[in-house]
């Protein structure tokens, strides 16, 4: 639990306490107008305590928990910091990022991160580790609020600028979840027994895959208090013009063009849960689709089997 958490809960139980009304089920939200403030959702703990088995084991080495996570000692990263800066700056206690590129973070005040302008990317020069340098090493308190959390975070209140929980929980994809639902489980967002529209369950995906996109309301580069479950097109503006296609990686392409078709309600549209999981991340079940022109940016033209496709190699926002 996050000290903010802590912090929350103990004012919602005083607030309780001295006599408002609590409320009872949680309606989900259908619209997709930002909320003006972040509900007390449940934390991963709690789910886990209930979902250990089917979902627990695969969560562990889940990407999206570990986006940001507690520096440990041996990582090559920080061993490459260390051996480099004064010491004053090596208070770092969590990385975000690996396979392309690591940052490093420091915890600020509640709710907010600091980040290092050094980064450290795992092929650098020479096909081995090395540090990256942008401009003179410092640590910077406002930009991970800014340009970053809403991604790489839970719960961020735009209008605070404050996160509620480092990385990535259930609440981010699964949205308020009501208790209730584990006696009618189409009570949750993302449910195997519910049917939301491509564009809903699209939504919750590209809250943060959508790269490049821009909330009208706040103008920051990702939604403003979006609650997965809703409409994110109704707040987030995504360029999805060619133009924005043919600056974008591979990986971004194809993601651009499934928002695109979703979005604009194209009959067939390939969403992204058509072809991915999360539990455990695969996209196995994208074989199984009927063939067609969406298939061919990543196996060219003609019956699917040839992959003609290579992982990000860049992305602007991330800065990699
Ligand atoms: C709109 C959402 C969004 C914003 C804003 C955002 N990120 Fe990301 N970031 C992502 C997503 C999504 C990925 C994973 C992309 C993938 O795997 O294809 C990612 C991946 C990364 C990675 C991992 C690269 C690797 O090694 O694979 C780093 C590092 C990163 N982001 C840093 C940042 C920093 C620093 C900021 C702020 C300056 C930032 N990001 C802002 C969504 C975002
Ligand atoms: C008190 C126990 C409990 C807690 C806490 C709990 N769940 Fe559940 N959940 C259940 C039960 C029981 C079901 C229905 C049986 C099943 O499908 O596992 C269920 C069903 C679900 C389903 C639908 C499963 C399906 O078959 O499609 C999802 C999704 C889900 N829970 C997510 C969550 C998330 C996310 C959280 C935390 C925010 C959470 N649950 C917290 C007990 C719990
Ligand atoms: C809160 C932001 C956020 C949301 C919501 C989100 N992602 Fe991600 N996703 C990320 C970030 C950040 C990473 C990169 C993690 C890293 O490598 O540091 C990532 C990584 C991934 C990856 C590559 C890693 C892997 O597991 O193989 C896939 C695929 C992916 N996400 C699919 C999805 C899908 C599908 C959804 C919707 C159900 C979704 N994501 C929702 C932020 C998000
Ligand atoms: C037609 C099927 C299809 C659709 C639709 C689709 N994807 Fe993918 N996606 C794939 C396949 C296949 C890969 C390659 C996975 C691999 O390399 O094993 C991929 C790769 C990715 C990756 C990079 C994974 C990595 O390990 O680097 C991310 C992130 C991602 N997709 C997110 C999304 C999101 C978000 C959406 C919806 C906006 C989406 N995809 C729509 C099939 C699809
Ligand atoms: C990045 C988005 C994302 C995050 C984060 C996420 N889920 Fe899910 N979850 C999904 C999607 C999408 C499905 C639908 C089935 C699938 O793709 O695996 C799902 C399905 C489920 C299910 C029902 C299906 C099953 O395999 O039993 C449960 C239970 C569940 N999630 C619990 C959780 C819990 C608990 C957490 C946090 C620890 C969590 N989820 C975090 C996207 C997410
Ligand atoms: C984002 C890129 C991407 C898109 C879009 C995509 N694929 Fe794939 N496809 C891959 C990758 C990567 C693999 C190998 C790994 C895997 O199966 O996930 C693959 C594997 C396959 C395989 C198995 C091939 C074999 O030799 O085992 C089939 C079949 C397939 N895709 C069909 C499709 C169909 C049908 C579509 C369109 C509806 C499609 N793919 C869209 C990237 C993609």
């Amino acid at each position: 639990m996050s000290e903010l958490r802590a912090a929350l809960l103990a004012l919602a139980v005083l607030a309780v306490s001295s006599g408002c009304r609590s409320k009872e089920g949680k309606p989900s939200p259908s619209g997709g107008e930002p909320v003006a403030s972040i509900p007390e959702y449940m934390s991963g703990d709690e789910c886990l305590f209930c979902h250990r088995d089917k979902v627990g084991v695969s969560w562990q080495n889940n990407a999206h928990r570990s986006t940001v996570r507690e520096a440990a000692a041996g990582d090559p990263a920080l061993l490459a910091l260390a051996s480099s800066a004064d010491k004053e700056l090596v208070n770092v206690d969590l990385l975000l990022g690996g396979e392309r590129l690591t940052r490093f973070l420091r915890k600020g005040e509640y709710g907010r991160l600091d980040l290092l302008s050094t980064a450290w990317t795992p092929s650098g020069a020479k096909g081995e580790g090395a540090l990256v340098e942008a401009g003179e090493r410092r640590w910077n308190s406002k930009q991970f609020s800014r340009e970053c959390a809403g991604c790489h975070a839970t719960g961020f209140d735009s209008s605070a600028l404050r996160f509620m929980d480092i990385s990535i929980d259930c609440y981010a994809c699964h949205g308020d979840v009501d208790r209730s639902h584990a006696n009618d489980p189409k009570r949750v967002f993302l449910a195997a027994s519910r049917s939301d529209s491509a564009r809903i369950l699209s939504s919750a995906c590209a809250q943060c895959h959508a790269r490049g996109g821009r909330s009208r309301s706040t103008k920051l580069p990702f939604p403003n208090n979006f609650i997965a479950g809703g409409d994110l097109f109704v707040d987030f503006e995504i360029d999805t013009s060619p133009g924005a296609l043919r600056s974008a990686s591979k990986t971004d392409q194809h993601i651009l063009e499934s928002i695109r078709d979703v979005s604009s309600a194209m009959p067939g549209a390939l969403g992204c849960l058509d072809c991915h999981r999360v539990h455990p991340g695969s996209t196995r079940k994208h074989r199984r689709l009927s063939p067609g022109a969406y298939c061919e940016s990543c196996h060219g033209k003609g019956k699917p089997g040839r992959v003609q496709w290579s992982r990000d190699v860049h992305n602007e926002t991330c800065g990699y």
